[in-house]
């Protein structure tokens, strides 16, 4: 599975946003055009920009001929393409970071979370997380606790977006075990027909704060995650962030 990472900084210059306008079809615009802020504009241009030109060189497609459909649940994918080139993908955006999984052999779902969001980890683990998760939320002493709440929560949104679900599902109908290194895994599941070896799970923190997840179907045995940094979809190509490595792998 590869991950692309793209920082998104501040507001589109008029020039980029109509460039990245060219590259959407019709149901995008649509789309673009019910969001009431300009933010929410840019955000969704440049991300949905972003996907379209990620993916069309694994399919050796042009970005902006891409065509998709999408499941009952939201789940897009590659709609007609060939069958030599199928691939799965998944998109996640925060407002400063959008993150493509792309995946050869099984669906794939990714999630990305600010770490400094304001939230009550044991509020929300106790409502919507497994009885395990929730106790190991809360033997985890407090200093730790925030990072390892977004660490459940990302997995879990991976989890739930790779089966193409996303939160129309519970929560706490599986058990995730955060691991060190970046791995996880999933431990129980209610749906008996659902093999817990057939995930791979993976999480990190690319920047100081942010956090992602993904997970990958991978039933013929562990896969690996390589993950690597695209240029900023605001900023010219030299603006980019220095502090972090520009790839990595999650074995
Ligand atoms: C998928 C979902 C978890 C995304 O949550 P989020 O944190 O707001 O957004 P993220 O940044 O993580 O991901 C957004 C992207 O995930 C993808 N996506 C949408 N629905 C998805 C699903 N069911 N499974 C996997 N991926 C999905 C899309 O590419 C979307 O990008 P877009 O909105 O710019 O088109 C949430 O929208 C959800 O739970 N949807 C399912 C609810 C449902 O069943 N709706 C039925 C009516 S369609």
């Amino acid at each position: 599975m590869h991950l692309h990472l793209a920082r998104f900084h501040a507001a589109l210059t008029p020039e980029r946003f109509s460039e990245y306008l060219l590259l959407l079809d019709r149901e995008e615009r649509n789309r673009l055009q019910r969001f009431q802020r300009e933010k929410d504009r840019h955000l969704f241009a440049a991300s949905h920009a972003f996907l379209r030109r990620t993916l069309s060189p694994y399919v050796k497609i042009p970005p902006d001929q891409l065509r998709f459909v999408v499941n009952r649940h939201g789940k897009p994918s590659l709609d007609g393409h060939s069958k030599d080139a199928v691939i799965h993908f998944n998109l996640a955006h925060t407002y400063d970071l959008v993150v493509v999984a792309v995946n050869g052999g099984g669906e794939v779902g990714v999630d990305v979370e600010r770490l400094d969001r304001d939230v009550d980890p044991l509020e929300i683990g106790d409502r919507f997380f497994s009885r395990e998760e929730s106790a190991d939320l809360r033997d985890t002493p407090a200093a730790g606790r925030v990072r390892r709440f977004f660490q459940y929560w990302t997995l879990k949104e991976a989890f739930l977006k790779a089966r193409g679900q996303g939160l129309s599902a519970a929560l706490d109908r599986f058990t995730l075990h955060v691991l060190p290194e970046g791995r996880a895994t999933l431990s129980t599941f209610s749906e008996q027909e659902e093999d817990v070896a057939a995930w791979s799970l993976f999480h990190f923190e690319p920047t100081p704060e942010h956090i992602v997840a993904a997970c990958v179907a991978c039933p013929a045995g562990p896969a690996a995650c390589q993950w690597k940094w695209e240029r900023d979809l605001a900023q010219p190509a030299t603006d980019q962030q220095k502090e972090s490595p520009r790839r990595g792998c999650l074995n």
